[in-house]
């Protein structure tokens, strides 16, 4: 990579929030905002204890931060505390058990309110049977459900007996079952029959059966009847969630755990072609994620918050799950699509439920946009007051029309820049203190000592561009990548010594807001979902037909990035329409529907060096349909690109 990314960009409108919305705000000026950080970052130990002793900790901690084996850390050392203890039982014991925890919205329009002590006594009960079937602190738990509250029950029934959980997403295909089942050595699925998803079921239980085929360790798989769709019941295996809880007890006491016992592991995508299992652990990650949602969102008592990412991605985990049942919030949480029956679905939702804070992505943004407005101005949105955005930069033109459209003008954004890797959101505007541009996720939370490097490690000045890196360790932060530290020690720690290295590049402008520029690394954005080229590449060489692969994203108008696969077949393959969507369909079963190619361009041969490397840039350039930048005077064959370019035109879709 170049020493100077190039970041052209200018924005110049600012908003700040308004005089009434500062008043009531947890922070509420850029001054107060500046002080705090200052502090916190200083003194960061004293900044997160403070944080820390808004949980509920079985026995105090001793030790605040434990940083001498770098970049292995200890949060909390000696404290004791249980994360479903702080999201459940805790709230009830406060007098708020009658309070409603989740407004469950299904697809088909089946509707269940659920409050703190229904959810605590849901959680109890199916911990219980989770014990009953052997699972016990420390085993690996894979869940693998749909949007629905038994998700969230699943998670917080793991946590509550120290078990953990390792949550694939609904859309990914039986063989990244298998991987990560094998990855974590899980021992226990929780799944369900099926999920809703745009009217049609999604077959998780036989996503799950074709998984098992390939992997022995598991003794039980708990199904959950969601959609009555018909299932095989494997005996002396596959035992259903509802006679398993029925008749049990709904008293199961909440053990302290140490602040460091694992939570969960939730894989994601790297720059090679092995998902990594990105290892959390209890109390620093509680404390990261309540923290930040209650200053993030300004979150306060009577708020009704909405965030409409699933589970089985960070998001989900931190700010649907820990995040705000750690602050007892009342939420909203929907099964199905954006557009199910149509694209007006949320906005009801919205209205119906008085929602006050929002939290979506991007590319849903992009998406509603290109729908049209009149799908959002048949609906009272005038609860919001909050809106949130992750997963990606959002472009200028979609953070308009979000604030005018969606919140009235009137609702700051929050751009909130974090990763699976850091657990809670590192980077993102305070809604009540910060002047917000469209485009920029604006200043690092408090306690996040946030900056940006170039090559040698220096840091940039105002507009220069380089790497986004995070110098003082923070409590949510992974502690290693399952099974392998070398990695973990590696990709992270291993550019700038005691440093985080995020993987972005980005820059700061001139009033100190930091801009993401995107990766720097092969992993792909799409749709705010991370993929890695390698992943899809790997993918696609598993098929018999292929000798080798090399994949891109290029920009895509709702997606972000669209995925391109380059192919070169094996002698004597025809290249075919019909072997181009066989090869989609492929990486739709190896890894799962969002990462199938948009286009699959067959190339005779793909760019390389004289040494034989891939040049990637060159086919980033061909995709991106602009003119071939930078060295080529290392490439072998020059015709190549000429032809690959040809052949990407043939296939492109727009
Ligand atoms: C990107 C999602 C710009 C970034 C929480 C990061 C963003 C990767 C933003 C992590 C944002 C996330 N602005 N880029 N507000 N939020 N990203 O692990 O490239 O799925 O490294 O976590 O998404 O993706 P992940």
């Amino acid at each position: 990579m170049s020493n100077n990314i190039e970041s052209l960009q200018t924005e110049n409108r600012v908003f700040a929030p308004s005089a009434e919305f500062s008043a009531k705000a947890h922070v509420k000026s850029l001054e107060e905002y500046d002080a705090l950080h200052k502090r916190s970052v200083e003194d960061p130990d004293a900044w997160w204890s403070e944080q820390a002793e808004n949980l509920f900790w079985q026995k105090k901690w001793d030790t605040v931060l434990d940083w001498s084996d770098a970049p292995f850390a200890k949060w909390f050392d000696g404290g004791k505390i249980n994360a479903s203890e702080n999201c459940l039982d805790r709230h009830v014991r406060d007098g708020k058990g009658d309070q409603v925890a989740i407004h469950w919205v299904g697809e088909p329009g089946d509707k269940r309110d659920i409050t703190f002590s229904e959810l605590l006594a849901d959680t109890c009960r199916f911990a219980n049977a989770l014990k009953a079937r052997g699972i016990k602190e420390g085993d690996r738990v894979l869940i693998y459900m749909p949007m629905v509250p038994e998700a969230a029950v699943a998670m917080l029934a793991c946590a509550r007996i120290g078990a953990v959980h390792s949550v694939v997403f609904g859309g990914f295909s039986a063989t990244s079952i298998k991987d990560r089942l094998e990855d974590s050595e899980a021992t226990a699925v929780i799944t369900a029959d099926g999920g809703w998803r745009r009217g049609g079921v999604v077959p998780l239980k036989a996503n799950v059966d074709e998984a098992l085929d390939a992997y022995e360790g598991v003794e039980t798989v708990f199904v959950l009847k969601r959609c009555d769709n018909e299932v095989t019941m494997t005996e002396g295996r596959d035992v259903w969630w509802h006679d398993e809880v029925d008749g049990v007890s709904d008293d199961c006491p909440a053990e302290g755990f140490d602040a460091e016992h694992p939570l969960f592991i939730l894989y994601t995508s790297g720059s090679t072609g092995k998902p990594k299992g990105i290892l959390h652990t209890t109390g620093g990650y509680l404390t990261g994620t309540a923290s930040t949602f209650k200053y993030i969102f300004d979150y306060k008592a009577d708020d009704v918050y909405w965030c409409t990412a699933d589970v089985g991605w960070i998001t989900g985990h931190s700010y649907i799950v820990y995040g705000p049942m750690a602050n007892g919030a009342t939420q909203v949480m929907y099964e199905g699509a954006p557009n199910f029956p149509d694209w007006d679905r949320f906005w009801q939702i919205v209205q119906d439920y008085k929602v006050s804070i929002f939290y979506t992505a991007p590319t849903a943004i992009r998406a509603f946009i290109k729908a049209g407005d009149h799908h959002v101005e048949k609906y009272d949105l005038s609860s919001l007051r909050v809106l949130g955005t992750v997963g990606e930069p959002i472009n200028p033109e979609a953070w308009m029309w979000y604030r005018d459209k969606i919140g009235g003008g009137r609702c700051p954004i929050v751009d909130t820049w974090w990763q699976t890797e850091t657990g809670c959101i590192m980077i993102s505007p305070l809604p009540g203190a910060t002047p917000t541009k469209p485009g920029t996720a604006t200043r690092p939370f408090l306690g996040i000592d946030a900056a940006i490097l170039d090559e040698s490690g220096n840091e940039c000045g105002p507009n220069e561009g380089g790497k986004l890196v995070i110098r003082k360790p923070w409590p949510s932060m992974l502690r290693t990548i399952y099974k392998d530290p070398a990695r973990f020690k590696e990709t992270y720690w291993g550019e700038y010594e005691g440093i985080y290295l995020a993987g972005d590049g980005a820059r700061t402008d001139d009033d100190g807001n930091f801009w993401i520029v995107g990766r720097l690394d092969d992993v792909l954005n799409v749709s705010g979902h991370r993929l890695g080229t390698a992943e899809v590449e790997s993918a696609l060489v598993s098929h018999a037909a292929v000798a080798e692969s090399a994949v891109v994203g290029r920009p895509h108008d709702v997606k972000g990035q669209a995925v391109v696969a380059f192919v070169t077949l094996k002698e004597g393959v025809e290249p075919t329409d019909e072997l181009s969507k066989e090869l989609r369909n492929h990486v739709g079963t190896e890894i799962g529907a969002i990462a199938k190619p948009d286009e699959v361009v067959f190339a005779p041969r793909l760019p390389k060096t004289r040494s034989g490397k891939i040049m990637r840039r060159l086919l980033k350039d061909i995709v991106a349909g602009s003119e071939l930048k930078g060295d080529t005077t290392t490439l072998e064959d020059h015709e190549v690109v000429a032809q690959l370019q040809e052949q990407f035109q043939k296939v492109f879709k727009g």
